[in-house]
This record gives structure tokens, C-alpha cells and sequence, in this order.
């Protein structure tokens, strides 16, 4: 065995609190932008303390800058292991390769890099964000006999879960020629955006009567649009059909409302996979698929309920 992962051992022998952690890993995390985020965020600090990993947590605030600085500095501080939540998907190279040359492993979760050199890292823990989009669309389209005018909100422009999203939405829709999309804008996944920038794509539709659906990128600006859709005098889930992707915790007293109609889930919990790869990586197992698919469900107005007990009881 590893000699880290012996002293990981040993310590949760002993209590993680009781020896020095032997395990350091830096993760380098897109933001807060989203309510997925945080608990995402929760999530990899609670499994790194559960296997007694210290974790050096870094929040990017939406900037790829910041996430190269911090990389750069979890190399110089000589940890065992990276992983990467990118902001966007291009300008990672250079510093995976610097990764490379100090011999750390690098994981990466939730979003993609656009490299061609696939050993810049181990493996890539993340769902199908153009399945996503393919979802949200089957289900938009066998609710409206596909003949809806669609307001889209796109996530963070670059962002490989907006090009995905969008890329497996548009391919469905366009097997449906009574079906457009109008209006279509980035609300860089923020609920505060999604309400601006539905306000405004509202009142340039004319109050937004004639809009059937909106189509976000997240539930965070579906969340924020759907009060814009309330204060323009309209009803979200009825007058203007919501749809979206994450199944957030704060949808599930939306969808009982009849606002939401559905969403997509994808799992928050994607620090339990990475760190069982770090470990077997250190161990020294090499063989590793390279994405490793996050299967997420549909919550609509028909199945919803069972998930939202389990929510309320935990
Ligand atoms: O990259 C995943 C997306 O980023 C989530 O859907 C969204 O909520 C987050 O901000």
C-alpha cells in the first residue's frame, strides 16, 4: 500500500481529528454562483474530512485567472493530488502541463478542459450535459406537441455545461419545426441575473404573453426568472411552461407549487468518486476510463413528491 494512503489508515485508526492529516489535496472550485455550487461545495469538504484528507479549497468566483493562480500555488505547496471544477473549458494546457512536469495527479469534475493531451489528467467525474439538454427538450416537446416559442437562459458563456446543455436541447428541438427559440441570453447561472435578464427579455416581447417556455441552463436563473414571470403578471408552470436542470432543493417547493414543471437532476456528489480515484491513483492503479458519467433523473409534476419527502426528512 501507498505510504499516504497508509497513514490515511492509520488515522481514521486513531481519529482523523488525533494525527496530522496524510493525505493533502487541492481543489480548486468554480464559485458560489448557484445553490448546486454550495452544496456541491459542502459536499467534497464533508467526504474530505470524513477519509481524513486535508483539503485546500480554493473559490475561483466564476474567474479561470483565479483558478490557474490557484493551481499554480497548490503545485508549489507540493500537494498530493488537484482537482479541477473549470470555470470554462479552454486556456488549461499550460498549467496541466506544469501539473504533469511535478508529477501531480489532477482529477477533474462537473465541467470539462478542451485538451487534446487526455494524460494532463486522470479522469473527468461529470454528467452528460448535452443528455441534459436532449431531456429537457423531449420533455418540453411531448408537453407542447412541440409548438412552443422558448425563452433560453444560458449558463456561463465557455462553460462546457452551457455548450453541452444547449448543443443537446437545440438537436431536440430541431426535429420540430413548430418549435424556436426567440429569445436566448446568458444569465451566467445566477438567480439575480435570470430575473434581470427575464425582465428584460419580457418586456421586449411585449409582457411575454405569446412566450410558451423557458428553457435555463440552471435552476438558479429558472429560480430568479420565475419571479420576474410573477412580477410581470404572469403564472411560471402554467402561463409560461419552466424548465430547467439541476433538481436543487429549492425546486422541489416550486414544483409543489405548480411553478416549475420540471427539472434535470445532476448530482452534487461528486467528491466521493474523485477521492476513491486519487486513492487508487497513489496506490498505483493506472487504468481509468476517462469520464466517469453522473446519471441524474427528471423530476416533473408526476414524480416529484416521493424525492421531496426525502429532501424535507434529511
Ligand atoms: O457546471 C454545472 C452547473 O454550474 C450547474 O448546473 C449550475 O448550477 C452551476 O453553477
Amino acid at each position: 500500500m501507498n505510504k499516504k494512503l497508509m497513514g490515511l489508515a492509520f488515522a481514521s485508526l486513531l481519529g482523523a481529528s488525533q494525527v496530522a492529516s496524510a493525505l493533502t489535496v487541492g481543489f480548486s472550485q468554480v464559485g458560489s454562483e448557484s445553490g448546486w455550487r454550495t452544496t456541491f461545495s459542502e459536499s467534497v469538504k464533508a467526504e474530505a474530512e470524513k477519509r481524513g484528507i486535508d483539503l485546500k479549497f480554493s473559490d475561483a468566483q466564476q474567474k479561470q485567472e483565479n483558478q490557474i493562480k490557484a493551481v499554480r500555488s497548490f503545485i508549489a505547496q507540493g500537494v498530493d493530488a488537484i482537482v479541477i471544477a473549470p470555470v470554462v473549458e479552454t486556456g488549461w494546457r499550460p498549467v496541466l502541463m506544469e501539473a504533469r512536469r511535478a508529477r501531480i495527479p489532477v482529477v477533474i469534475v462537473d465541467r470539462n478542459v478542451a485538451v487534446e493531451d487526455s494524460r494532463l489528467y486522470i479522469t473527468r467525474i461529470a454528467p452528460d450535459f448535452t443528455d441534459e439538454g436532449r431531456k429537457a427538450a423531449n420533455w418540453l416537446m411531448d408537453a407542447t406537441d412541440g409548438d412552443c416559442d422558448i425563452v433560453e437562459l444560458q449558463g456561463t458563456v465557455g462553460s462546457s455545461a452551457a455548450i453541452g446543455r444547449m448543443e443537446g436541447f437545440n438537436e431536440v428541438i430541431g426535429e420540430h419545426p413548430e418549435a424556436e427559440i426567440i429569445r436566448s441570453q446568458t444569465a451566467e447561472f445566477t438567480r439575480a441575473k435570470g430575473k434581470e435578464v427575464m425582465e428584460s427579455i419580457l418586456k421586449a416581447e411585449g409582457g411575454g404573453k405569446q412566450v410558451c417556455a423557458l428553457w435555463s441552463h440552471n435552476d438558479e436563473m429558472a429560480l430568479g426568472a420565475i419571479q420576474a414571470i410573477k412580477e410581470a403578471g404572469l403564472k411560471p408552470g402554467e402561463d409560461i411552461l419552466v424548465v430547467s436542470v439541476d433538481a436543487v432543493d429549492d425546486m422541489f417547493p416550486a414544483l409543489a407549487a405548480g411553478e416549475v414543471n420540471a427539472t434535470i437532476e445532476m448530482s452534487p456528489h461528486m467528491g466521493g468518486p474523485a477521492f476513491d480515484v486519487i486513492e487508487s491513483y497513489l496506490d498505483g492503479k493506472r487504468d481509468f476510463e476517462k469520464w466517469k458519467v453522473m446519471d441524474g433523473r427528471i423530476f416533473t409534476q408526476e414524480n416529484y413528491q416521493a424525492e421531496y419527502e426525502v429532501r424535507k426528512a434529511n
